[in-house]
């Protein structure tokens, strides 16, 4: 949707030399502090999938039945959501919970399992998750990061959605889809609000499902 790649783009803020030197930093926190801005984006991500607790309505007709509370706002977005003209699909594909990466995915991921009406599973940097977990290590371009989650986590076949604030190399986003899959989860797809499409990260995510809502094409000057 080009109107949301606009909107992100007009809330993003490049921040050169962080957090090293020769690297320009997207921080998304003007979108954050927007709440327009970041509850669009919200429903941009969300408009696509449907609460895996309504599989058997369409999700227009489930979101109208939904005695939840919440009222008008969301209603609307949810009805024109349920309605596909978002997305050029009319079939939501339902997920039974949203996954996160710490820290920003929780941010992103937080507000997008409340939106969807579905519980949220924190993949963690390690050492901050009190059970027992499973780790997964990957290469940054400068040494490496372990991400864990709870083993019980997920239960198998739950159908997840990961969601990050950015995609860059790949290799946070393909740690936390093989993390949840080796849980026995059936990851529905990656979504993310920018793309940094320089860096490959969606090549080497390879056959597994990828969805932006900005994508970043340029270097030097993005
Ligand atoms: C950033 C970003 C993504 C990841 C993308 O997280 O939020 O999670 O890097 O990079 P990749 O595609 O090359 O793996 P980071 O851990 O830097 O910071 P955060 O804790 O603020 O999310
Ligand atoms: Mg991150």
């Amino acid at each position: 949707d080009p109107d949301v790649s606009d909107l992100v783009a007009a809330h993003l803020r490049d921040v050169p030399d962080f957090p090293k030197p020769g690297v320009v930093f997207k921080d998304i926190t003007p979108l954050l502090g927007d709440g327009p801005a970041f509850g669009e984006v919200i429903r941009a991500l969300a408009a696509r999938y449907a609460d895996g607790s309504r599989r058997h309505t369409t999700a227009g007709e489930g979101r109208t039945a939904d005695g939840s509370g919440r009222h008008t706002t969301a209603g609307e977005g949810r009805t024109a959501a349920g309605s596909g003209r978002h997305t050029g699909s009319p079939v939501p594909q339902r997920i039974d919970a949203v996954a996160g990466i710490e820290a920003r995915g929780f941010i992103i991921g937080g507000a997008l399992a409340h939106e969807l009406g579905v519980g949220f599973v924190p993949v963690r940097k390690v050492g901050k998750l009190p059970g027992a977990t499973v780790q997964r290590t990957y290469d940054l371009e400068y040494g490496t990061a372990t991400i864990e989650i709870h083993t019980d986590a997920v239960t198998p076949g739950q159908r997840v959605l990961l969601v990050d604030d950015v995609l860059a190399t790949g290799g946070t986003a393909i740690a936390a889809w093989d993390l949840l899959e080796g849980a026995g989860a059936e990851v529905v797809a990656f979504e993310t609000v920018v793309e940094l499409a320089f860096l490959g990260g969606r090549a080497a995510l390879g056959e597994r499902s990828v969805r932006a809502l900005h994508v970043v094409e340029g270097t030097a000057d993005n």
